[in-house]
């Protein structure tokens, strides 16, 4: 077996609500910019939503919402494979089989379970806690070797890559599957609530003003701009100012990932300014970046038939790839017939 794999890109994201801009800003950009050079599948993951409470009416709506924002955002169909991951079954299988290898320990270190359990953990579903093993099996199932991320998923793909250790070690060859790397980048990774520098930017955060959504109008993005927390100092004049300052920091990095530029250059443009300055700049420039987003993202939700042929034909593109996986997969943990 070879410790050398083609290389392929992974990832996805959960239809439990709307995506926000810290899913296009921490992750969306980068799939974007990883289809002209890399094979990549890109997946609509509704089997992870299912870990929280969910409405049965609402999922199949919200993958298709899911899906219409990847390709609306520039996600290929033609280029990437696009697919709702319970449009294959090797995902649960392969998620079973990593059940029996990853060990209670690991995932007892998890701390997004922990984020989401807070204090409850024994009233939360067991999916919830296995759900860092599913992931692992998304990923493993293609034999994906890079996973572009925001912050809050590296240490999931470290325990995809341990799980990866394991399973060749135990039961295969060291190249078996190969150890998939997280690919964290931009100015953006970690974008934060417009109502609390110290909170992650969430689907869940009960408060719409905390985020924008990617299909948000003109108004309400202005409008959430406007109302987002700072402090009373003036924009600083350099990056090392910016320490302690959580809300100012949150706004710079969103402009410069939209501007694709360093925060720095952001921080010489506005130095010594109102942060009503940056505000307006702000939603200016979103709005011009996702307002034709949320445009397509309607016409695409207007024709249905064809967006779920679209998605049909994903998911056997997604079983082509890892179907001769799992029939190894099977072989060598002794379930192959
Ligand atoms: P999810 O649906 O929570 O988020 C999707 C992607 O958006 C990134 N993200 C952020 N990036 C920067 N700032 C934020 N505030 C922010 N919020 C979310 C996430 O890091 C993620 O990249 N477990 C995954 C979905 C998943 C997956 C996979 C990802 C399932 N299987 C296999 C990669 C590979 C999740 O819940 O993402």
């Amino acid at each position: 077996m070879s410790a050398d794999h083609t290389p392929l890109v992974f990832s996805g994201m959960q239809p439990t609500g709307n995506l926000h801009l810290g899913n296009y800003l921490g992750a969306m950009r980068n799939w974007l910019k990883l289809q002209s050079s890399y094979r990549c599948v890109y997946c609509v993951v509704d089997l992870h939503a299912m870990t929280m409470e969910f409405d049965p009416q609402q999922l199949a709506k919200a993958s298709r919402e899911v899906a219409a924002a990847y390709i609306a955002s520039g996600v290929d169909p033609q280029r990437s494979v696009i697919f709702v991951q319970s449009g294959n079954s090797d995902h649960a299988e392969l998620a079973w089989i990593f059940n029996c290898v990853a060990r209670v320990g690991w995932l007892n270190r998890m701390t997004q379970f922990k984020d989401k359990a807070g204090k409850n953990s024994e009233k939360m579903s067991v999916g919830l806690y296995t759900y860092p093993v599913l992931m692992a099996a998304d990923i493993l199932g293609y034999r994906a070797t890079h996973v572009p991320v925001g912050d809050d998923q590296k240490q999931h793909v470290e325990l995809a890559r341990d799980i990866a250790q394991k399973f060749n070690n135990d039961f295969a060859a060291p190249g078996f599957f190969p150890l998939p790397e997280p690919i964290i980048t931009g100015p953006a990774t970690r974008v934060m609530s417009l109502r609390d520098g110290k909170a992650k930017m969430s689907k869940s955060d009960p408060s719409d003003y905390s985020r924008i959504n990617l299909a948000d109008d003109a108004d309400t993005i202005a409008l959430k701009f406007r109302k987002a927390k700072t402090d009373p100092h003036p924009l600083p004049e350099s990056e090392a100012e910016l320490e302690g300052r959580p809300e100012a920091a949150n706004l710079i990095a969103i402009y410069a990932a939209f501007q694709e530029k360093s925060r720095q250059a952001v921080i010489d443009e506005f130095r010594g300014a109102q942060f009503s300055m940056l505000k307006n700049a702000l939603a200016d420039l979103v709005v011009a970046k996702l307002s034709p987003i949320a445009d397509e993202m309607r016409r695409l939700l207007g024709d249905q038939a064809e967006l779920d042929r679209q998605l049909r034909e994903g998911a056997n593109k997604a079983r082509a790839i890892s179907g001769p996986i799992m029939e190894e997969v099977r072989r060598v943990v002794g379930i192959g017939r």
